[in-house]
């Protein structure tokens, strides 16, 4: 037979149909020695967020009007973490701060901890569940890879799972989660060495001084070298930091502004007996800015 070219592609084409003809399957991985088609999946199950529920204990039952509140979180991330590349970073965040791992919130007494299933394990009676009682808003935060189907590695941030625990900061704790993120964020750069550190030392390093230097400042009747409110100055333009102080987002913004003025506001009350620069204790008569207001929908456990 003279192999032309034309024949040698009617050749080819015969045997490929054969190919398909005899073999198990037409699937194209047909041959591909890691591809076993019993277990081989055919859609890709979406990667979705865990379902959570919370649920919150009176810490003093005999008062329902205060709001003193546990949250239980009930969380199991089992199987995203089964599918995960590298397994699930559980974490949360208060307020704006930095994200804490989930660890925080095991209740110490808890014998048989896992990763993963944060539940109330009614056949050992055992409560597994996340918990925590201090006033704020919060975020439980899944970060992990998948690996997909085509091979690729894609990466999930699960963030939205919010809920708050009624109530008033009574502590500096409202300065960790809602004032010295943004003081980290967008001021410690300048106010730390140089010019500006003159006017406000804000420390890199040490979060105790730069806490003391901020409710110093707060505290002091007059800024050092600009006029107006502290919160009028920082954002003003007498001030060579302004750009970045209104470029802050907006929801952190407010709220920075809102816990200076409140402070002067306590710091200038002459009837106030408190001091904010030495034990300073807020109280829920402070007003919303420090404290959180029950959620629309809170299921309260008996
Ligand atoms: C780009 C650098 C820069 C950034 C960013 C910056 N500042 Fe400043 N800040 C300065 C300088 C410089 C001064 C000294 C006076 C001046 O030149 O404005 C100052 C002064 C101040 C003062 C002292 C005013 C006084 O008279 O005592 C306060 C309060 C202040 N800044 C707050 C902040 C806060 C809060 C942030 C973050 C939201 C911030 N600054 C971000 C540069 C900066």
């Amino acid at each position: 037979m003279n192999l032309n070219p034309l024949n040698l592609s009617v050749l080819i084409s015969f045997s490929s149909t054969l190919l398909v003809a005899c073999g198990p399957e037409s699937n194209s991985r047909y041959g591909d020695e890691y591809w076993d088609p019993t277990d081989t999946k055919a859609t890709f199950d979406p990667v979705e967020p865990p379902e959570y529920t919370v649920t919150y204990s009176d810490n003093t039952d005999a008062d329902t009007a205060d709001d003193d509140w546990t949250a239980h979180i009930t969380i199991d991330f089992t199987d995203l973490n089964r599918r995960s590349k590298d397994g699930v970073i559980a974490s949360y965040q208060r307020g704006f701060a930095e994200q804490k791992l989930i660890d925080d919130l095991i209740d110490t007494n808890v014998s048989t901890i896992t990763d993963t299933e944060f539940v109330f394990d009614y056949s050992a009676g055992e409560d597994r569940r996340l918990s925590t009682d201090i006033p704020g808003e919060y975020a439980v935060v899944l970060d992990f890879d998948v690996i997909w189907p085509n091979g690729n590695t894609v990466s999930y941030l699960f963030n939205d799972m919010n809920f708050t625990i009624p109530g008033c900061q009574t502590n500096y704790g409202i300065y960790s989660d809602y004032i010295n993120p943004v003081l980290a964020d967008n001021c410690v750069n300048c106010h730390n060495a140089g010019d500006a550190s003159s006017a406000f030392d804000l420390d890199s390093t040490n979060n105790t001084t730069r806490r003391t230097s901020f409710f110093n400042k707060v505290s002091a009747d007059a800024l050092s070298v600009g006029t107006g409110t502290m919160v009028d100055y920082i954002f003003g333009t007498q001030h060579t930091g302004t750009a970045t102080a209104n470029a802050i987002d907006s929801t952190q913004q407010t709220k920075f502004r809102q816990l200076i003025t409140l402070l002067q506001a306590i710091d200038n009350d002459t009837g106030d007996s408190r001091n904010i620069t030495s034990d300073f204790t807020f109280l829920a008569s402070d007003g919303n800015e420090l404290c959180f207001s029950r959620p629309s929908t809170m299921v309260v456990e008996e």
